[in-house]
């Protein structure tokens, strides 16, 4: 198949936007732009359509995928009962990169959700997407644009890299804003829970609904027996071909540690700055104060050290806060939850 790969600007929005819709309408699975990741978008009411995704990134079959809508009726479609939180969280957050989980309508189909009785649900502020969404009028199943288990796509020239040949149409609408996926929140537990931490933190979610609480898996590996409230929690994630240890510790600690344990071709993740400070080759994966500005380099800079064939990396550690907490998500699935305290 040949993969058009769609500049989008001022100038032919509208054409690329409906062309998008076009295909999607049709049951054609396309790359997009949000303002998280790109997404792998299909008709969520169309059960080939949302096959035909899973079988694009290698997707196991028990991962449910979220379904983006572009208006609150939408949202009335594909949702059994909204709670009183639900408007609250939509009203703070949407459109923009929060993803809900609620008890799923009829309208909405087993292969979208793994034959789970819940559906992810997020509205996306994009431009383009927002657009496609509008012009298609059908809810659009999307996860991340990458294969399955490799980090998530944060330009369309990550997308082709990975889809290329797959996919009849890669929008192109430059660097996502934000660079990691949205929060998922469930407000189907007995508590509101965060599943996947974001760009919208536990902090500011907290100030809509003071009694959210976190997911343990958020940081934690499962157990061999414990189920996961969330399906994506239990796969291997983010990861680079190479193997990947968060090293904990000051920066003199980590220099040390990494030049001791260098083998073969090893890097360092490290922050702005630290270069000089860190014998092995190094690349920074942002300031150390500004976690937004390390979720929009993380997934870069992993999918950099695969392509300069890295088999060993030391990352620095994020911290656990805010915005922070996110990076931290990403990462230590990107290392297996290989961590090193010093
Ligand atoms: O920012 C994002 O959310 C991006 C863009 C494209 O919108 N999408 C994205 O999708 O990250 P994906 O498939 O890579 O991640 C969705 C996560 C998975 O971990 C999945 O297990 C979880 O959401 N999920 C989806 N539906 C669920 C459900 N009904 N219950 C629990 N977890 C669910
Ligand atoms: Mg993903």
């Amino acid at each position: 198949m040949d993969t058009q790969f769609l500049e989008i600007d001022d100038n032919n929005f509208e054409e690329a936007t409906a062309l998008a819709a076009k295909l999607l309408k049709n049951g054609k699975v396309i790359g997009m732009p949000t303002e998280t990741v790109y997404g792998l978008a299909a008709s969520a009411y169309n059960e080939q359509a949302v096959r035909e995704i899973f079988k694009v990134k290698g997707r196991p079959q028990d991962n449910p995928i979220i379904v983006h809508i572009s208006d609150m009726i939408m949202l009335r479609e594909v949702v059994a009962d909204i709670p009183p939180e639900a408007v609250a969280l939509a009203k703070a957050f949407w459109p923009g990169p929060l993803t809900m989980i609620f008890k799923k309508s009829e309208a909405i189909n087993d292969t979208v959700t793994c034959k789970m009785d819940t559906v992810a649900v997020r509205m996306p502020s994009h431009p383009v997407a927002k657009r496609i969404i509008e012009k298609c009028a059908l809810p659009i199943a999307a996860p991340s644009a990458n294969l399955s288990s490799k980090p998530s796509p944060t330009t369309a020239k990550h997308v082709l890299d990975d889809l290329h040949g797959k996919i009849p149409l890669i929008i192109d609408a430059g660097t996502c804003e934000f660079g990691v996926e949205s929060t998922v929140i469930s407000l189907v537990e007995s508590v509101p829970t965060i599943f996947r931490p974001g760009i919208i933190t536990l902090e500011q979610i907290r100030e809509v609904v003071p009694n959210a609480t976190l997911a343990k898996a958020v940081l934690t590996e499962l157990g061999k027996d414990e189920k996961a409230v969330s399906p994506g929690m239990k796969y291997k994630h983010y990861s680079p071909s190479a193997d990947v240890t968060i090293v904990k510790g000051s920066l003199k600690k980590f220099a040390e540690y990494a030049e001791k344990n260098a083998s073969g071709n090893t890097y360092a993740m490290c922050f702005d700055g630290e270069n000089e400070m860190i014998s092995i080759p190094s690349v920074s994966y942002g300031h150390i104060d500004r976690p937004d500005e390390q979720a929009k380099k993380l997934f870069t800079v992993l999918r950099m050290l695969d392509k300069a064939g890295a088999t060993t990396v030391f990352a620095r550690c994020p911290k656990k806060d805010g915005v922070s907490l996110a990076v931290l998500n990403r990462l230590i699935r990107a290392a297996g939850f290989k961590v090193v305290e010093l």
